[in-house]
């Protein structure tokens, strides 16, 4: 039998095809493995179930020549340095399609949450200041007929458009890859990044974090939004500047930002951002619901599998890899 390692208690759908077809070293922690944690648990492995906060470098991959694949719990694969793996011959799965319209609901959540000041309205009855109707209190902002912005029109940024059009928007797009047939289905237009940012009055981003996105949404470009406008981040933190973020919101230069990802993560509370009363955070779980998170589990570990069995799994982010094995 094979050995495999999981770096984090992942939904027993997936642990059970593991442990049929494998030696399970299975990490117990609630806080994920250090480096030297992580390299321990690695020892002797010949695949690896990875998270999204385990950072799997050219040295990790290294110490572990054995290893075969590397099955990231997670449509992103930020996390792992994917060259190191395909020079080192590594395959490098993930688990896109199962989370797509539960991180597109959940974009909508944040969108109305911030838009219609939920979280604020709470607080509000909690700390007991709800003495009467008013009819100037916590006024939020229309999404029906407002302009939604979406950076990043792949599969979850689609699937936020297909939402948008019960809401009667008009839906701007920004991605580096024009697919205007998907577009023109949805009712979304194209627009430069900087056209965008002017003239959404929601701006959600869905885009992988690359180099070229990193920090996509700095202080030129919050600057060149609407005041009233509202920032939905569900992609990853990095891709908007933290520091610019929180300039912008507290010097009313955008109205609010909805986060489900921030730079750092997770954000200590004692940031200025958690207490922003237009700031929404909340900790990475746009994917997080109880079926999504079983199919996820399941796709990862049978990604992991397959490769093992010298088989081309369902998702793999480098398949020359697999080319180059067979030849
Ligand atoms: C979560 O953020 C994912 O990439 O699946």
């Amino acid at each position: 039998m094979p050995t495999v390692a999981v770096t984090r208690v992942i939904p027993e759908a997936g642990l059970r095809l593991l442990r049929e077809a494998a030696e399970v070293k299975l990490w117990p922690e609630e806080l994920p493995p250090s480096p030297a944690d992580l390299a321990e648990l690695l020892q002797g492995c010949d695949g690896a179930l990875t998270l999204l906060t385990d950072a799997i470098t050219g040295d990790v991959l290294d110490r572990e020549p054995g290893l075969k694949v590397v099955s990231n719990f997670a449509v992103g694969y930020d996390n792992v340095d994917v060259p190191a793996a395909t020079t080192r011959g590594v395959a490098v799965c993930n688990t896109p399609g199962v989370l797509t319209e539960t991180t597109a609901d959940f974009t909508w959540a944040l969108l109305m949450a911030a838009a219609r000041r939920i979280p604020e309205g709470r607080d509000y009855v909690r700390e007991g200041r709800w003495l009467t109707w008013g009819p100037t209190l916590l006024l939020g902002r229309d999404l029906t007929g407002a302009t939604l912005g979406i950076v990043g029109f792949g599969r979850i940024g689609r699937e936020v458009a297909k939402r948008a059009a019960g809401f009667d928007m008009r839906v701007l797009a920004y991605d580096t890859y024009e697919d205007h047939d998907a577009a023109r289905e949805l009712g979304a237009t194209f627009r430069p990044l900087d056209d965008l940012l002017r003239e959404s009055d929601f701006v959600t981003l869905h885009v992988a974090l690359t180099p070229e996105t990193e920090k996509l949404i700095g202080a030129r470009e919050l600057g060149l939004m609407k005041p009233e406008a509202i920032l939905v981040n569900a992609a990853r933190g990095p891709v908007v500047d933290t520091d610019a973020l929180t300039a912008a919101l507290r010097d009313g230069t955008i109205g609010g930002a909805a986060m489900d990802v921030t730079d750092p993560e997770p954000i200590p509370a004692d940031h200025p951002l958690v207490s922003m009363p237009n700031a929404l955070i909340v900790p990475h779980m746009a994917s997080a619901t109880v079926a999504t998170r079983d199919r996820m589990a399941e796709m990862a570990a049978n990604n992991l599998l397959a490769v093992l069995r010298g088989e081309r799994p369902p998702h793999i982010v480098n398949p020359e890899v697999l080319e180059r094995r067979q030849r």
